[in-house]
């Protein structure tokens, strides 16, 4: 089946099989390889990316289902080689470890303040429960989303 996506601002057309995963359309087709797979049975959330705006857990999605839509994945979030603000509060609070989960983390970040932007401590974790850390550095994780709300990442 032929499927027509925005990546990251580029346009792909390609043949896919049906039951291909929009994670590994993203990884093996696109070459985009930032979107991590931890789990495929969407528990750990290291395979989020956005799809018009909105954050998925990609192995939850078939490509097909993706057909026509605008993707986001961490390789577009920076802009003319400045890292995204949740990315620079990511590297100034130490909020990540082995840095695995970390794309994902980020992903569904930058879409947890995009529906609330000043989130309490609660609130963070909360919208995170999604996105397992297998390192379990999750106070640093939560204290760079809160650094990057604040729009302060020191
Ligand atoms: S790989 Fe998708 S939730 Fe774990
Ligand atoms: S930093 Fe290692 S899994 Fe989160």
């Amino acid at each position: 089946m032929q499927i027509s996506v925005t990546v990251n601002g580029t346009a792909h057309t390609d043949d896919v099989e049906p039951r291909t995963l929009l994670v590994h359309y993203i990884r093996d087709t696109v070459g985009l390889t930032g979107t991590n797979i931890g789990c495929d049975t969407s528990s750990c959330g290291a395979c989020t990316l956005h799809m018009d705006g909105e954050s998925v857990k990609s192995c939850t999605v078939l490509a097909v289902q993706a057909d026509g839509s605008d993707i986001l994945t961490i390789e577009g979030l920076a802009t003319d080689g400045q890292l995204h603000p949740m990315q620079e509060a990511f590297r100034q609070n130490h909020g990540l470890q082995c840095g695995y989960c970390t794309p994902g983390m980020v992903m569904a970040a930058v879409g947890l303040l995009a529906e609330n932007p000043h989130p309490t401590e609660a609130e963070v974790r909360e919208g995170l429960e999604g996105n397992l850390c297998r390192c379990t550095g999750y106070h640093n994780i939560v204290k760079s989303v809160l650094a990057a709300a604040e729009g302060a990442s020191a």
